[in-house]
């Protein structure tokens, strides 16, 4: 494996925290001393727009500074990172046309492998300790890309009563992908957006923590405001207050993924 570890984020249930998990579990990554590139793989934006605001996101969407042209023209993806502003953070931008990323490759020669081969060049560099990849909330050959480019699949999963509907096509989709990149492993579920005062978050931790030979982390993201005011501004919640419940949970489950993603 090579010594740059690359996580991805995907769970195909829609808002159950990927974007916001991942900005900040690398925002935190990056407190930590290590070396982390995040890339944004979802037409939203919303990782991009985790560190830069809706005008400098849409100037990358139009330039051809962002992952959908590096896609569509295969080409090495060191050529297409950007500089958060914070130290030991880069990014590499996403662009709303991503939207019709399923059709562009459609055509294309092992299409599954395209990001894959992309990143090869960023990792053999050893610039970076993590790569952390923000995943769309789909079920597709773009995501087989995502899954096949990674060495950890992270499933953040909300705590709410629709939150566990869909796992299951989830988990199948894995073993898919496992058939063409044997060495992906799930690292953990984490349990996102969580109000301890609900029913069904009891109910979510119990299904979770009986799922054999699946980690669930044991730090736990609960619902806290100041992530939404910090993504208002486009910084990590830590950058912006770094001592909210919300910025120590991230540091928390930041520190369980690389202990384990370590080993
Ligand atoms: N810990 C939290 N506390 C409060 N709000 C949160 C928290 N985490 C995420 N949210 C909010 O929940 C919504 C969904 O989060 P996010 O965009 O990270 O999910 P997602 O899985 O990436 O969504 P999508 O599937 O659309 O890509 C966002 O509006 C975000 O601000
Ligand atoms: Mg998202």
């Amino acid at each position: 494996m090579s010594l740059t570890k690359t996580i991805c984020f995907a769970n195909n249930k829609g808002g159950s925290g990927k974007s916001t998990t991942c900005a900040n579990v690398g925002y935190a990554m990056s407190i930590l001393g290590k070396k982390v590139l995040l890339i944004d793989g979802d037409m939203q934006m919303n990782l991009t727009l985790s560190f830069f605001d809706d005008e400098k996101s849409l100037e990358f969407a139009k330039s051809a500074k962002n992952l959908y042209s590096a896609i569509i023209d295969q080409k090495d993806l060191d050529e297409y990172v950007i500089h958060t502003g914070y130290d030991n953070l880069d990014i590499i931008p996403s662009s709303t046309l991503m939207s019709s990323i399923e059709f562009q490759l459609f055509t294309k020669w092992q299409r599954e492998y395209i990001l894959k081969r992309g990143l090869q060049k960023v990792k053999e560099s050893g610039n970076y300790d993590y790569i952390l990849i923000d995943a769309p909330p789909t079920l597709g050959c773009w995501v087989m890309n995502i899954m096949c480019a990674s060495d950890y699949l992270i499933i953040p999963v909300e705590a709410s009563p629709w939150g566990l509907f869909g796992l299951a096509n989830m988990f199948e989709f894995y073993e898919q992908v496992k058939l063409i990149s044997p060495s992906l492993e799930i690292l953990g579920i984490a349990i996102t957006k969580a109000s301890e005062r609900k029913n069904y978050f009891k109910q979510t931790v119990e299904t979770l923590s009986g799922l054999d030979n699946i980690r669930l982390f044991k730090s736990i993201i609960r619902i806290d405001s100041t992530v939404e005011w910090s993504q208002d501004v486009s910084k990590p919640v830590m950058a912006y207050r770094k001592n909210s419940r919300a910025a120590l949970e991230y540091m928390e489950l930041a520190q369980e993924v690389i202990k384990y993603a370590d080993r």
